[in-house]
């Protein structure tokens, strides 16, 4: 299978994964792409759907979570913000730790996998797919900085939770499109402790578990909220979770805002380390998240364009290619690995295509 973006869909094109509105089913994989259910997908906020043709049928995207867990997750999500806006405890919390340590073990069996982050998702489930990407790719940089389980189901509850503090918001001003006035601001700079003290009181979450949802728009370099707090005066977890935040709200579609490809989210984060982020975070992120994911079309620096067949660690930039069109027109596919092949030392992916 390959990614599309939604712009370049086109009819007779067929899905190779399913698309949801909110939790249901909104086109299932197999289904042969017509120009409605095109229209369709663009209007969700989809930034794009991954089909199969001959050139990617044999091309694996490994999830790092299963289907079934995430939707899971989500739901659970969904039913803690639901609490949370009716203003009344729930009879039955959701039991975030085990949620978490579930989450937790399916990463484990995919840990050498890179990242391929490129999510799917629309817009009207963005809040609830937004905390469950920032928990999941919070819990990846604390694999590769070598946390214990315990420690990762610590960060991963709270980074689950990182923007519940957004349900106590004015609703006007957190879907305002616009710019915020200073007065707004104001208000939505509340999230992060009122969020936190919510989930203190209710569900009695220890409050080590519960710095990412304080700590995760601090910034390294002392310029974030709410208490200007900066470098190790912000907890390892909040570090974290600032990257894995700004990263996949950078790499999310919105109603007023295109998303970035994957590369160039990385390069931002890349390019902030030790000012905004910690330079030991983003070592994790550089190590673990693929800026051309299996799927992807890249353009290379001698007119080639290629499909990214594998990604390697540590090599995020010399992936395996199967190269389709050289100078914009079809050739017979061919792969090379740009990290062992001689031949291509001086090649570059010039970007996403
Ligand atoms: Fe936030």
């Amino acid at each position: 299978m390959r990614f599309v973006a939604a712009n370049c869909l086109r009819e007779g094109m067929r899905l190779a994964k399913p698309l949801y509105r909110g939790t249901n089913t909104m086109l299932s994989s197999g289904i042969t792409l017509n120009n409605l259910y095109i229209d369709g997908i663009r209007r969700s906020g989809y930034s794009g759907a991954y089909i199969d043709d001959d050139l990617s049928r044999d091309i694996e995207v490994i999830d790092v979570i299963s289907e079934e867990l995430r939707m899971e997750t989500m739901n659970g999500i969904r039913k803690i913000i639901t609490t949370a806006q009716q203003g009344h405890r729930s009879a039955r919390p959701l039991n975030i730790s085990a949620q978490v340590e579930r989450i937790v073990r399916e990463l484990s069996g995919n840990r050498d996998v890179m990242v391929n982050m490129l999510d799917l998702c629309s817009f009207d489930n963005y809040t609830y797919s937004h905390s469950l990407n920032v928990a999941v790719l919070s819990l990846v940089l604390g694999m590769a900085m070598n946390f214990p389980v315990g420690d990762l189901v610590a960060l991963g509850s709270g980074a689950l939770l990182h923007d519940i503090g957004k349900v106590f918001i004015n609703k006007a001003i957190i879907q305002k499109r616009g710019p915020l006035t200073p007065e707004e601001f104001e208000q939505v700079k509340t999230h992060s402790r009122v969020g936190y003290d919510y989930i203190m009181a209710e569900y009695r979450l220890p409050p080590r578990n519960c710095r990412p949802i304080l700590e995760h728009h601090e910034r390294y370099d002392g310029s974030g909220y709410p208490a200007k707090k900066r470098g190790t005066e912000i907890s390892l977890y909040g570090r974290i979770t600032a990257v894995a935040d700004v990263y996949d709200a950078l790499t999310s579609e919105r109603p007023y805002r295109k998303a970035l490809p994957p590369n160039e989210g990385v390069e931002y984060i890349m390019a902030s380390a030790g000012t905004l982020f910690d330079p030991e975070a983003v070592n994790a992120f550089t190590r673990k998240i693929a800026p051309y994911p299996v799927g992807t079309s890249v353009a290379l620096s001698n007119g080639w364009t290629g499909l990214v067949v594998r990604n390697y660690a540590s090599y995020c930039l010399r992936p395996k290619l199967r190269i389709y069109q050289k100078d914009g027109a079809a050739v017979e596919p061919f792969e090379i690995s740009l990290k062992d092949d001689f031949n291509y030392l001086n090649v570059t992916i010039s970007g996403a295509s």
